[in-house]
């Protein structure tokens, strides 16, 4: 079967008029497909084996998760990997950005080897290649086996080395076909919503553990490189995060913006990719820590060699310095459940920005998305970027078997005429995956928005791929923006 677009039925929603080209021509070798993440697909928790994770823990904490919803059927994804495959194949994806649930591998994230787990993957793989789709391996997407966080989770420095130990485990069993791996999907959000604000597992609320985390994640992402280069020769290696585009307010945003920019991205861009923590960041958090966490050598550990850089954007954040008297706004995006990822610039205020907005809150910006990547690529000139995930959250219905997004379509038009207009500015920006293929368990929030380019509805778990997945399919197909 061949998805094909409908024409819309609906108006386009209002908004800047900017980044609505189309007819732009990707180059062939640019890569467009979709990702997902274990806990957010998969449910089947208990199957084969499985070990639970501190997302298991974390959302049967009651006040937890929206609605009191949990990872546990999600989109039963463990038991369709068939159909799902298939799916893959209709949109026509080019690649497939998935992640592997370490506690399918160890259930108690170190020791034993759980066969049934490495199996699973290893379908999922050879389903991909089967189909012509590339796949792109994530190790991991923050289902960190609930026995290492009982032993200190990302806060204990050993929780580095079993990671090095899993990865081993995993590209020793699919290193002779999956040649793209990340090592870490979006580390800042593991160290600092998971320790520092708990909105996210494991919903600790220590600024000096999210610290201690953060460095630990910049250690791990560096033993496991080694390994990569190691077991699987001709590797490409990445690192995903997610970069905060900081924008400013009055003339204390200056201030205000390094700050955000010191904890947000260069706690991982200085170690990984230049070599040390920026002098800043660790004057800025002094009160909070004391950085004895980082030993000698870990420097080197962590600034490896990587093939290209995985970003993921969604939307900017506007900052100033609050001046300590009226209500302080605190609209970063991230889930307010009352801690705060920001140890040591708790005295910095993000206020509400211009719409439109997604379900999720998030101003639509693709303008950040240019400026980031023509940003990278200037910090960073010799290493490719790759898009590893972009999209938005609305409330779709499904009418008549059809779920006319029109916001998502508009959204993903504006982000790809975005990264276009990159790599007209001489980005080398390698490719582009639209997060997410099926709706899915969205963390803190469970269930209740949606990001996928294929409706999933829970209670029969049928999948109906939206006009933006159409949509998408499309530009596969001709490697052009289509009207
Ligand atoms: C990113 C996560 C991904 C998804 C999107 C909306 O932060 O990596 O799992 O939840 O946000």
């Amino acid at each position: 079967m061949t998805i094909d677009i409908l024409p819309d039925t609906r108006e386009s929603p209002a908004g800047n008029p900017d980044y609505r080209d189309s007819g732009l021509v990707f180059d062939t070798v640019f890569v467009i497909g979709s990702a997902t993440a274990s806990y957010q697909i998969e449910g089947a928790v208990t199957a084969d084996g499985r070990g639970p994770s501190i997302w298991d823990t974390f959302s049967a904490t009651p006040g937890a998760i929206v609605n009191g919803d949990t990872g546990e059927v999600a989109d039963d994804h463990y038991n369709r990997l068939e159909d799902d495959l298939d799916l893959m194949a209709e949109l026509g994806l080019e690649a497939y950005r998935f992640s592997i649930a370490w506690p399918r591998i160890q259930p108690l994230g170190s020791g034993a080897v759980n066969e049934a787990g490495l199996d699973f993957y290893g379908r999922l793989v050879d389903g991909l290649l089967d189909r012509g789709i590339r796949p792109i391996a994530t190790l991991y997407h923050w289902d960190l086996p609930q026995a290492l966080e009982d032993a200190g989770g990302w806060t204990n420095r050993e929780t580095a080395y079993r990671f090095a130990e899993y990865t081993r485990i995993v590209a020793t069993e699919l290193g002779d076909r999956v040649q793209v791996w990340t090592t870490l999907n979006e580390p800042w959000c593991s160290a600092f919503l998971g320790y520092g604000s708990g909105a996210h597992a494991p919903g600790r609320t220590s600024g000096a553990d999210a610290l201690a985390a953060m460095h630990h994640l910049n250690l791990a992402h560096g033993l496991a490189v080694q390994v990569l280069r190691e077991v699987v020769p001709n590797a490409e290696v990445s690192v995903t995060l997610n970069f905060h585009v900081i924008r400013g307010d009055d003339e204390t945003s200056p201030q205000a913006i390094r700050r955000i920019d010191a904890l947000a991205n260069r706690s991982f861009t200085g170690p990984m990719l230049a070599g040390g923590y920026p002098a800043d960041l660790i004057a800025d958090t002094a009160d909070v820590t004391d950085w004895s966490f980082v030993h000698a050598g870990d420097a080197a550990i962590i600034h490896q060699p990587l093939d290209f850089l995985g970003v993921n954007y969604y939307s900017t954040a506007r900052v100033r310095m609050w001046n300590g008297t009226s209500p302080r706004e605190n609209a970063d995006g991230h889930k307010d459940v009352g801690g705060s990822p920001w140890p040591g610039s708790l005295d910095v205020e993000f206020l509400t920005q211009d719409g439109p907005f997604t379900a999720m809150g998030w101003n639509i910006a693709p303008d950040g998305l240019e400026e980031l990547l023509v940003s990278l690529s200037s910090q960073f000139p010799e290493l490719p970027l790759m898009i590893t995930e972009n999209g938005a959250a609305f409330d779709d219905e499904v009418v008549g078997g059809r779920v006319l997004d029109v916001e998502r379509l508009d959204y993903l038009r504006r982000h790809f005429t975005a990264a276009h207009r990159a790599i007209g500015r001489g980005v080398d920006l390698r490719g582009y995956l639209v997060w997410s293929l099926l709706d899915n368990f969205e963390w803190g929030y469970g269930y209740s928005k949606r990001f996928g380019i294929v409706h999933v509805d829970y209670e029969t778990q049928q999948r109906t791929v939206k006009d933006s997945g159409r949509w998408l399919s499309r530009l596969i197909r001709s490697h052009a923006i289509p009207e």
